[in-house]
């Protein structure tokens, strides 16, 4: 989508729709009057009558005569006071989506102007949320188009000052938003299309066009590494497994050192448990059980062309969880890369294991921090639902920082302990660490599990299982996946010290 930044005259300006935002303390706001002239009173009769009270999340729609836009969309911010970027990114991706589904091509949008949010942050989530709410994906029915037709977005203020700040924003909403569309096209696409193989391809490609150095371990290469975490989960599918490295701002000879964080990702391109099969009944959102990957994928790419100061170093553990002749079982002994040994007690939980080698390989290229990000769970399904996933992690401060940035990003992160009693629960009986904890705490002892794996460097891991997708529409939503992570992570990482 094409955004740009514009003193054009709401009156005058030729789009399919204008979008026009107002909270519910506003009479007609002064700005609107000469719009409300234009429109014959349209406006006012709106607010007067009651018929468009403000409220958030409301939306009318009208045909417009007398001005250059074809029809108006009348949207609600809620409360003055309490507009939010959350509240203008709902209020842009409802809009702009609207547009779109009536074959709309070219959208304006009167900037609101909030005393709360620096126009900065007015750009940023505009952007964000018109390009996250027009995705679709659709490249599997016949007959459509793959790319959204409404492909620009006028962005209108009367305020030259403003104009700048705009589009700084904007240009970052942007970037972040089309980094999360490429973790959600990662994760929508079927598993018989998304192999581990083919996901390290779209890895490559990506690095390719943004200038990471990326390499990829085959199964020959796990096999010298000894990753035999990995190898064991991808042994029962026909597709075999790949590590995937991905890497920015490496430091040239003689240049200071850069902080240096690693992101990990769980890559699991089909979920069926394996020999510990799981039941039929929404097996196949199995398919996004490499969300994880997805997003690290995804923010290597809007790291990239952010140009961030920082050493970043992505790792995504791809493998098919699939039962075949050669699968491994339960009671199966696995031995990772770190040395260490898993029991296997139930090969659905097959994510641990895969990210045992990826933290390692982590781990060995001492970074600052590790994060890593996993659709791990399904008791934190149960636990936080979908409008948080859960971060835990042996550093206060870090998963501390990560809470902030996913409140300032809204894509939140809700912190669960890491205690003794949750390690003592995945000790082993014939290996170190056995794979599962029981049903109680499960995803705190999955995290314990993974904390066997990153020595002492702070590590934090998010469990996503409940975020990576959605079942019911939202406002910057379709139905499947989200591309959670990619956002959160940016808004750590823009700040990173
Ligand atoms: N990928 C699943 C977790 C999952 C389930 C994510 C549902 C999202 C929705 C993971 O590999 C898994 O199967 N975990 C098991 C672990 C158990 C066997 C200890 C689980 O949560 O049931
Ligand atoms: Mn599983
Ligand atoms: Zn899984």
């Amino acid at each position: 989508m094409q955004i740009h930044i514009s003193r054009d005259d709401p009156c005058k300006v030729k789009a399919d729709g204008l979008v026009v935002t107002m909270t519910t303390s506003d009479a007609l706001p002064r700005a609107l009057r000469s719009l409300d002239e234009a429109l014959d009173g349209q406006l006012s009769l709106y607010v007067d009558s009651g018929d468009f009270t403000g409220k958030s999340g409301q939306m009318v729609r009208f045909p417009a005569s007398g001005i250059g836009a074809e029809r108006v969309l009348l949207v609600g911010l809620g409360k003055d006071g309490e507009v939010t970027s959350e509240t203008l990114r709902a209020a842009a991706g409802r809009a702009i989506r609207s547009l779109a589904r009536s074959k709309g091509k070219l959208a304006a949008f009167i900037a609101p102007s909030t005393r709360r949010i620096k126009s900065e942050g007015v750009g940023q989530a505009l952007a964000e949320g018109a390009i996250l709410g027009t995705y679709t994906f659709e490249r599997y029915k016949t007959g459509k188009t793959e790319t959204p037709e409404l492909d620009r977005l006028n962005i209108l203020t009367a305020d030259a000052k403003q104009v700048g700040g705009l589009r700084k924003g904007a240009k970052l909403g942007a970037v972040l938003a089309e980094s999360t569309n490429l973790a959600r096209d990662l994760s929508n696409e079927p598993g018989s299309v998304l192999t581990p193989e083919a996901m390290a391809k779209q890895a490559r490609t990506m690095g390719r066009d943004t200038g990471l150095k990326v390499s990829i371990y085959g199964p020959k290469e796990l096999e010298k590494h000894e990753m035999g975490g990995i190898l064991a989960v991808g042994r029962g599918s026909a597709n075999s497994p790949r590590l995937i490295i991905m890497e920015h701002g490496a430091p040239t000879r003689g240049a200071r050192r850069r902080k240096r964080v690693a992101l990990v990702g769980k890559g699991i391109t089909f979920d069926t448990g394996g020999v510990s099969l799981k039941p039929g009944a929404a097996m196949d959102e199995m398919k996004h059980d490499m969300s994880g990957g997805g997003a690290v994928i995804g923010a290597m790419r809007a790291i990239a062309l952010l140009k961030l100061p920082l050493h970043v170093i992505g790792i995504v553990a791809a493998a098919e969880n699939a039962p075949d002749g050669n699968a491994y079982l339960p009671g199966d002994i696995v031995k990772t890369a770190s040395g260490k040994t898993i029991e296997v007690l139930n090969t659905d939980a097959e994510g641990r294991i895969v990210l045992s080698d990826a933290l390692h390989y982590a781990r060995e290229q001492e970074p600052d921090a590790i994060i890593d990000l996993a659709t791990l769970t399904g008791a934190c399904v149960v636990a936080l639902g979908d409008a948080c996933c859960a971060v835990m992690g042996n550093d206060d401060k870090l998963v501390d920082k990560i809470q902030r940035a996913g409140d300032r990003a809204h894509e939140r992160a809700w912190p669960m302990p890491l205690w003794s009693e949750h390690k003592k629960a995945v000790e082993g009986t014939v290996g170190d660490i056995k794979n599962t904890g029981g049903r109680a705490a499960g995803t705190l002892t999955a995290g314990a599990f993974l904390s066997n794996f990153v020595g002492d460097i702070p590590w934090a891991h998010l469990d996503i299982a409940g975020t990576a997708w959605t079942t019911r529409e939202r406002p910057y939503n379709a139905k499947g996946a989200t591309g959670f992570g990619v956002r959160l992570l940016l808004e750590l990482l823009r700040s990173w010290k």
